[in-house]
């Protein structure tokens, strides 16, 4: 084997499930993509990597819910269209074709085209890493 740049060694681990997550920040629906997820334990129990930088962390700060949703392969031309532009001046429902339902728990909305929805509460975020733990409150799968 040959060495690579250690800067690099995360691209090996990194692109765990890669995931939409579904805001609302009172007044509209936002989604972002997230590449850096990971269960926590036999539990749901989930944490994912964001920051301040971006408009659906401060939105998930300030409502304390989300709903992680699982693409299937046929959206990855809208997975990378949702995480190359902001929900600041963008709807993505609607740029990318996917549709909101409503939330049993949450306000956030689930993604209809996904193949499976879990409405979250944030329970802590660790600002030192940028980790947001989250809680499953409720997942729904299509039904095949
Ligand atoms: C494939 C892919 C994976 C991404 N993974 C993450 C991630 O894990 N964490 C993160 O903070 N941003 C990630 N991003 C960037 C955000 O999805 C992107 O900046 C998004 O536009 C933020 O949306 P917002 O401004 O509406 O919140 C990823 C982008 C892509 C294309």
């Amino acid at each position: 084997m040959k060495t690579m740049a250690i800067s690099k060694a995360f691209t090996l681990i990194e692109p765990g499930s890669v995931v939409l997550m579904a805001t609302n920040d009172g007044e509209k629906n936002n989604i972002m993509t997230i590449s850096w997820s990971m269960a926590m334990d036999f539990t749901p129990r989930f944490a994912i990597t964001t920051g301040a930088w971006h408009y659906s962390y401060n939105v998930i700060r300030d409502s304390k819910v989300c709903v992680i949703a699982i693409p299937t392969l046929d959206l990855i031309g809208q997975l990378v269209g949702v995480g190359t532009c902001s929900g600041t001046d963008t709807d993505k429902f609607q740029k990318f074709g996917l549709t909101p339902l409503k939330g049993i728990h949450v306000r956030a909305p689930l993604i209809k085209e996904c193949l499976a929805n879990v409405e979250c509460r944030v329970i802590d975020i660790v600002e030192k890493y940028s980790i947001v733990v989250l809680d499953g409150i409720e997942a729904r799968q299509i039904d095949c």
